[in-house]
């Protein structure tokens, strides 16, 4: 191997690396809360999103921690950094847009990789995660961007009326 060869290659890797540490703070930027309706934050595009400040996590946030290590995290791996069976949701969120996410975890998807069938379940019809969606999609978010360290977060704000009503009218419904 010729070092013009070793060298362009090692090129082509500080890019990539540099590529993707650009799309990691572009994204951050893009998840900034941009609103706040009753405890709940969106982007400037009207996408939910999550606010964390001095440590403290929105509620969302939190409860999306939890209900994505009740149903997720047996494939995904705890805190999203992903297992040999599926991807790190932690990593790959940064590419998927919010509408993307709730379609694939509301049809699943099935795949081959290296001659095995890989399935991501259908949650359509599971109240427990489809209730709590945004909540799982704001976590993820939050930990794809680097917002969210691993682990339980150690502080969070109160539960909103607004989320109660809707878990209320969701479980029930
Ligand atoms: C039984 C294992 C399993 C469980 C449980 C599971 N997934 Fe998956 N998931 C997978 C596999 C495998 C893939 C890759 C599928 C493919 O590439 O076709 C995947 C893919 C995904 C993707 C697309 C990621 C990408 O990089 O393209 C998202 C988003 C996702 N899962 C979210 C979730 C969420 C949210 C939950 C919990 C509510 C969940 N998954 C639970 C196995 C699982």
């Amino acid at each position: 191997m010729s070092s013009r060869f070793i060298s362009s290659a090692l090129a082509v890797v500080l890019l990539l690396i540099a590529t993707d540490a650009a799309r990691a703070e572009d994204s951050k930027e893009k998840a900034a809360s941009a609103s706040e309706e009753d405890g709940k934050h969106f982007d400037a595009d009207g996408n939910p999103t999550f606010k964390i400040e001095n440590g403290v996590v929105d509620w969302y946030t939190f409860n999306g921690y939890r209900r994505y290590h009740a149903d997720c995290h047996v494939c995904h791996g705890p805190d999203g950094e992903g297992s040999s069976y599926a991807p790190a949701l932690a990593k790959t969120m940064i590419n998927l847009d919010y509408g993307t996410f709730l379609s694939i975890v509301a049809e699943g998807r099935k795949s081959v990789v290296g001659g095995k069938e890989v399935v991501m379940p259908a949650f359509g019809e599971n109240k427990n995660v489809y209730c709590y969606l945004d909540d799982i999609y704001i976590y993820l978010r939050a930990r794809a961007v680097g917002a969210a360290p691993r682990g339980r977060p150690p502080k969070k704000a109160d539960k909103p009326e607004a989320a109660t009503a809707y878990e209320a009218s969701c479980m029930g419904g």
